[in-house]
């Protein structure tokens, strides 16, 4: 599917947040989209969550839950190679160019090459998650992801039985990135999953947000989304998807390997060196919420991790 960037769209085509909502709300009552149906937002800013799931069970949503605005979504960041400031990415990213885009595809698998974004997004049907993000640092959000399934991508790609790993890289654009022209992090910015995590039904390649491409800042054109995991796994604007047969490296262990593990489930029980992980702060609130185990994602994803000690392998 060829996703139009908004450069290229009129300002009359432009989905404002009142109408998104509204037109959610629209279909559903209208039951042109089910309460039960694939690509069904779990809940809603006004009429706020019901408990009911997507398609993949982008359940457990809160029913306190209501969906962030899309100007606290676009201008509360964390994107290291626009700065370090959670206003920085929004207001240093406009010189980047998420068009045209290729992804190289690459490792342990029989269907490897450079994919033109539109070529990776054509085959696969577009679904919408409204999922929570729960960053490291206690403050989270609720966000309306459009995207592709990973699972169905790597189907695709069909990764060979060795394949025990999926690495992701973000572009290296100093030019664009003002943030990689300073030794902050190892660049570029990279991650993973273990294969398991990476088919898992919720895991996603978000292409968009409230309905129209991502913007820069949010990791523009495809980022990943793992919502039982802190944010930071969430790897933005990626180049580069291999499949490996050992754990690979990532950004933030590299960083402070006491501080940030592979897993980096959220877990209310273990605690950052820094952070409390027991409560957070949804942005537009004051009061501190519980933070729920695996984010109140646990009956999706609760059994990946049996047997392991949570504590060792954070
Ligand atoms: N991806 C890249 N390439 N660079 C980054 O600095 N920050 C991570 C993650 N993905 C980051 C990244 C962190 S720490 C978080 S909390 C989320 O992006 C934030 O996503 P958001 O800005 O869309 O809320």
């Amino acid at each position: 599917m060829w996703i139009r960037r908004p450069d290229d769209l009129k300002s009359s085509e432009i989905t404002d947040e009142k109408l998104y909502i509204d037109r959610r709300r629209f279909l559903l009552t209208a039951g042109i989209i089910g309460a039960s149906g694939a690509g069904l937002l779990a809940c809603d800013n006004e009429a706020q969550a019901n408990g009911s799931a997507d398609a993949a069970g982008g359940s457990a949503q809160d029913p306190q839950d209501k969906i962030n605005t899309y100007e606290q979504i676009t201008s509360y960041n964390n994107f290291y190679e626009f700065g370090t400031d959670k206003e920085d990415p929004k207001q240093n990213s406009a010189g980047f160019h998420p068009q045209p885009w290729t992804v190289r595809v690459e490792g342990l698998c029989r269907k490897p090459g450079d994919y033109h974004f539109e070529d990776l997004i054509k085959p696969h049907k577009v679904v919408d998650r409204t999922y929570r993000l729960r960053c490291v640092e206690a403050w989270s959000m609720v966000i309306p992801w459009q995207g592709i399934s990973l699972a169905e991508m790597i189907k695709r790609f069909d990764p060979q039985p060795s394949a025990k790993f999926v690495a992701f890289t973000t572009v290296m654009r100093p030019d664009e990135m003002p943030g990689q022209r300073r030794p902050v992090l190892r660049w570029p910015y990279i991650e993973g999953l273990r294969m398991d995590e990476a088919t898992n039904d919720l895991t996603l390649m978000a292409t968009g947000l409230y309905g129209k491409p991502l913007p820069n800042q949010d990791g523009a054109p495809i980022r990943l989304i793992v919502p039982w995991k802190y944010g930071f796994k969430g790897i933005k604007s990626i180049v580069k998807i291999a499949f490996v047969d050992r754990q690979p490296e990532t950004t933030w262990n590299i960083a402070a390997p006491d501080e940030y593990g592979f897993y980096a489930n959220v877990n209310p029980e273990v605690d950052h060196p820094r952070w409390s992980q027991g409560s957070e702060r949804r942005i537009g609130e004051f009061r501190r919420r519980r933070t729920l185990m695996f984010n109140g994602y646990a009956d999706k994803v609760a059994s990946m991790y049996a047997g392991m000690d949570l504590r060792k392998n954070y």
